[in-house]
């Protein structure tokens, strides 16, 4: 009943030790970049993806910072994201005036997702939004968008772990790896086989 999930990885892109160190460095940044600003720090932690980095993130910043959670869904089949956004957990804070919001996404991949929740948090009126992503596919950009930390750049290739799904499986693995294409190729052809 059990399966070892390390199968289905074609190839380790960033072990756990290298997520650990480069998480160190972009706290470190933003301890800098914050620690003179008035105002709260607020993590924003886009559901469910960027959970581990999060997690990770939010105990490296030395700085005071408050949490949030929300959770938007792309139109899309599992492996391909699509432009349409929709709010499904919205961010509710009497004090919005008085933050500082970093959204902190797992991957950035066409951008829509971070292009819109920025501009949605700046017209919500918090006091400056910063975007936040552990991955960057740069390749499969469909919309001018530049994260201001980015962990690191990746090339155009399905990724898993750390908190990055294929429907929904592969969240827990402690590092990033490149899924094998049979496994989302099979389960296609699956899914088109019952219908
Ligand atoms: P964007 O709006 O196209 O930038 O979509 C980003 C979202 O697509 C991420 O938050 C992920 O949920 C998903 N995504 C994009 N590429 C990958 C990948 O390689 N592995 C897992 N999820 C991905
Ligand atoms: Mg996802």
């Amino acid at each position: 009943m059990y399966r070892d999930l390390t199968e289905d990885i074609a190839k380790v892109l960033l072990t756990e030790q290298q997520i650990r160190q480069r998480v160190q460095e972009i706290a470190e940044t933003i301890d800098r970049d914050y620690r003179d600003k008035d105002g709260k720090l607020v993590l924003l932690c886009v559901l469910k993806g960027s959970v581990v980095f999060m997690a990770d993130l939010m105990k490296a910043v030395s700085l005071p910072v408050d949490i949030d959670f929300m959770k938007v869904s792309s139109y899309g089949s599992a492996t391909v994201s699509s432009g349409n956004i929709r709010i499904l957990l919205d961010l509710h804070r009497e004090d919005i005036a008085n933050c500082h919001i970093i959204i902190v996404e797992d991957i950035i991949d066409s951008g829509r997702t971070l292009s819109h929740l920025t501009k949605y948090l700046e017209l919500k009126g918090a006091k400056s939004v910063r975007t936040c992503t552990l991955l960057d596919k740069p390749e499969r950009r469909e919309v001018d968008f530049t994260p201001d930390y980015a962990g690191f750049v990746i090339p155009d290739e399905f990724v898993v772990g750390y908190g990055l799904d294929y429907n929904e499986a592969y969240r827990e693995l402690s590092f990033v790896g490149i899924l094998k294409p049979s496994v989302y190729s099979s389960m296609h052809r699956e899914e088109k086989d019952e219908k």
